[in-house]
């Protein structure tokens, strides 16, 4: 499996597959990889010949440098995974940070009609810029046909489906489901650095989710997010950063209940000093 670094080699091989009829799906990640990722990369294989993963842990969308720098780092294990699904139709690009800004290492500033200043956006300032940047590269980079986002980022999937419309970029994203550990974690590169005690407690994230969308179903979200926020307190290892429930399209929290729209609850928490996110569909 060739890695490469340096974009221009990428962009090279890829032009010549295309030539060449073969369709490009692509998964961008941050590296250390997990069967979270591997489940996009397997959907990337059904409409495409060939998928691009890149590896990158982007410095620009991280709003806290400690966050940053303890981010796994594990090249060699994630091409032995990647080597598991494909040897010859997975493309893997990791690049440097010199290859991706040279020595500007910014991002640009954008607008996503008010999506970016929800949740996420509210809580980890300059991390929809951050995505927004990286992605338009590669995209720019990479030209896939197919791009491949997990739910899990369920917000960042609306960013970048917003940035593609914004920029007419010609490629297609497809959001695909959450995968998630046996006890219910959602899988999350994160996850490798909880302590015991906090990984076993993880789970109440997505026990609780799962509740607050049965309840949904005969209270307000008023009633759901006061009892969320309720078991949250009396839970003595994680911390609620927030609870919300939001229209899918807009992601602005839920005034009244509308039969014609679609609703999410999201959750942030933080398990010790790792922050842990997750959502459900309220259907
Ligand atoms: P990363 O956290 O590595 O995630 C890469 C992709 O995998 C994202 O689309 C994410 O939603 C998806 N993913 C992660 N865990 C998942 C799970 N348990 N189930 C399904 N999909 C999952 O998201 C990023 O990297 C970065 O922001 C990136 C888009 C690469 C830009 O730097």
């Amino acid at each position: 499996m060739k890695v490469f670094q340096d974009k221009n080699e990428l962009i090279r091989l890829v032009g010549r597959l295309k030539e060449n009829n073969n369709s490009i799906g692509f998964v961008p990640t941050m590296g250390a990889l997990h069967d979270g990722h591997l489940s996009l990369i397997k959907e990337g294989f059904h409409k495409n010949t060939h998928v691009v993963v890149s590896i990158f842990v982007n410095p620009t969308q991280f709003d806290n440098a400690e966050d940053l720098k303890k981010y796994p780092r594990t090249l060699e294990r994630d091409v032995t995974l990647l080597k598991t699904v494909s040897k010859d139709k997975i493309i893997v690009y990791a690049p440097t940070v010199d290859d991706i800004y040279g020595d500007d290492v910014a991002s640009e500033h954008f607008k996503f009609s008010g999506l970016e200043h929800e949740m996420e956006g509210r809580f980890r300032k300059g991390h929809f810029d951050g995505v927004g940047t990286i992605v338009k590269r590669l995209f720019e980079i990479i030209k896939p046909d197919f791009a491949y986002f997990g739910e899990k980022d369920f917000q960042q999937l609306q960013i970048v489906k917003k940035l593609v419309e914004n920029y007419d970029i010609p490629v297609k994203v497809i959001g695909c489901k959450i995968h998630r550990e046996n006890d219910g974690l959602a899988m999350s590169s994160r996850n490798e650095r909880l302590k015991p005690e906090y990984r076993k407690a993880a789970p109440f994230i997505y026990k609780t989710l799962k509740a607050a969308k049965t309840k949904f179903g005969s209270k307000s979200a008023t009633k759901v997010t006061k009892w969320v926020e309720d078991e949250f307190a009396k839970h003595n290892l994680l911390e609620l950063e927030y609870f919300i429930i939001a229209d899918e399209k807009t992601l602005k929290p839920i005034k009244r209940k509308s039969k014609t729209k679609s609703y999410r609850a999201f959750i942030a928490a933080y398990a010790d000093d790792i922050r842990l996110i997750d959502n459900i569909a309220l259907k």
